[in-house]
Parts: C-alpha cells; structure tokens; sequence
C-alpha cells in the first residue's frame, strides 16, 4: 500500500512547453471548454474535438519531461511500492520519465477509444472522425481523455488511497475542478500531511499543512530529496 500520494496538475508539465488551462494565456482562454471537452461537443463537432486534440498531441509528443518528472520517478524508484502518482494531465511526460505506478484520471492524449464499444488502442498521430473502430469499425473513434460530465478513471483506487497514505502531496494543480480538488482534504481528514507545491496559491490551498512555492522544475526535485532525506 503505497505511503505516499502524488496528484499532478497541468502545472507540472508548464516548463515543458504544455499549457497548462486556467493560468492568463491557457488553454481555456483560447477554446472553449464547453465545445473541446465535453461529449455534447464531440456530438456537435467531432472534427473540431479531433483537431484540438491532435494539436495537443503534436505538442505532447514534441516536448521533453522535465527536472519535476524525472525528480517524481526517482522518488518512485528509489522508495519500491510506496509511491502512488494520480495525475489529471493526458500527457505521457511521467511515463516517459520513467515513473511506473500512475494512474491517469483523466484519461491519455496518447490512447484512443471507441465511444460506442469503448475498446481503446494506441492514439494515431492525427485522429479524424471517420476513423472506424478496429474492434467494432463504427466511426466513432474519440481520444481516450475523460471530458466534463464523464466519470474519472481509477476512482476507487484513489478513494482508498486517500485514506491510507501518510504523506499527500499536490503539485502543480488549481484545485478547481473535482473530483480531485476533494482529495487533499479526504487525506487531511484521514490524518495525512498535506503539501501544496505550486506556482502560487490555489483555491485549496487551505487544505494543506505546508506549502512550497515556485516552478515545479526546481521546487519538485528538492521535495523529493527532502523525502528522501527523511526516509534514511
Ligand atoms: N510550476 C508549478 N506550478 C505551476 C507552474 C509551474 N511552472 N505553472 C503553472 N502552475 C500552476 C498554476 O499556478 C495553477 O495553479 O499550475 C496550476 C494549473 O492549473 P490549471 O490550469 O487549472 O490545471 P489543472 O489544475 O491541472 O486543471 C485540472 O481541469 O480542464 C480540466 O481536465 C482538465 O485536468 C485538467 C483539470
């Protein structure tokens, strides 16, 4: 049972050169939330959906992890079975950083799915809307990101893990959207310690017993060591 929980944000994958959503030039001030990331959106417009999300995954595939990625997978490595990442980003930058045990609850830019039959494969570089389906060949093929209104993935591993773990940390997140804005004051409730390492402070910030600021590039890598110091 893992000790310590991580929950990333988009904030984690700014120095990388993702956007992150809701900082002055983020995505959602330039699409609309309501017409790229929800299912009534991909019913109205699937070409539009596809587009954003093959400009995402261009983006996604063209940037490099950085120090706070890699800092987050030597935790994971250096402490075997103690480490449980939940990320809400659809970026693979902690996979390709090396970190194994991720949960990503809002799905992966990097995976399709099938709206109809939910069979889900490795995202081609560029999705369309008359992609068929290779398990049932019906044209409705969508990334396999969770959108607005859809349940999160990994629900009940979350659930239980919030409860357990000593140490919850949230790094790079608005704490604006749930359910993952709730996880930090389950933990707290649950008797973890609770830390925030952010840009600046969010709307849950309130939640946490300590709180690093600054980018995640450098406040990231000295947390884990900090752990690790702890951990000898
Ligand atoms: N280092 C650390 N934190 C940063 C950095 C950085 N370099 N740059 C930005 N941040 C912080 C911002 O201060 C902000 O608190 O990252 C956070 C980004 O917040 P959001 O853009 O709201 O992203 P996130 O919290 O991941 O959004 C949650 O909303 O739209 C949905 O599904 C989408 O998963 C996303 C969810």
């Amino acid at each position: 049972m893992a000790r310590i929980m991580i929950l990333t944000g988009a904030g984690i994958s700014a120095e990388s050169g993702l956007g992150t959503f809701r900082d002055k030039d983020g995505l959602w001030t330039k699409y609309r939330l309501e017409d790229v990331a929800t299912p009534q959106g991909f019913r109205r417009n699937p070409a539009q959906v596809h587009a954003f999300y093959n400009a995402r995954r261009a983006n996604c595939a063209a940037a490099a992890p950085n120090a706070a990625h890699v800092a987050l997978a030597r935790l994971e490595a250096t402490l075997p079975g103690q480490v449980l990442l939940v990320t809400q980003n659809v970026d693979d930058l902690h996979q390709r950083a090396g970190s194994q045990n991720v949960l990503q609850m809002h799905g992966a830019l990097m995976r399709a799915t099938c709206h109809t039959c939910r069979h889900t494969w490795p995202a081609p570089a560029e999705m369309q809307p008359t992609d068929p389906c290779p398990a049932c060949a019906r044209k409705a093929t969508r990334p396999d990101v969770v959108w607005f209104g859809e349940m999160p993935y990994h629900m009940d591993a979350i659930a239980e893990a919030v409860e357990r773990v000593e140490i919850f940390a949230a790094i790079g997140t608005s704490g604006q959207v749930w359910p993952a804005a709730g996880f930090a004051a389950a933990a707290r409730r649950a008797g973890a310690h609770c830390v925030e390492l952010n840009m600046e402070r969010s709307e849950i910030s309130e939640e946490f017993n300590e709180h690093r600021l600054g980018p995640a590039s450098s406040i990231v890598p000295e947390w884990v060591q900090d752990i690790l110091n702890a951990s000898r």
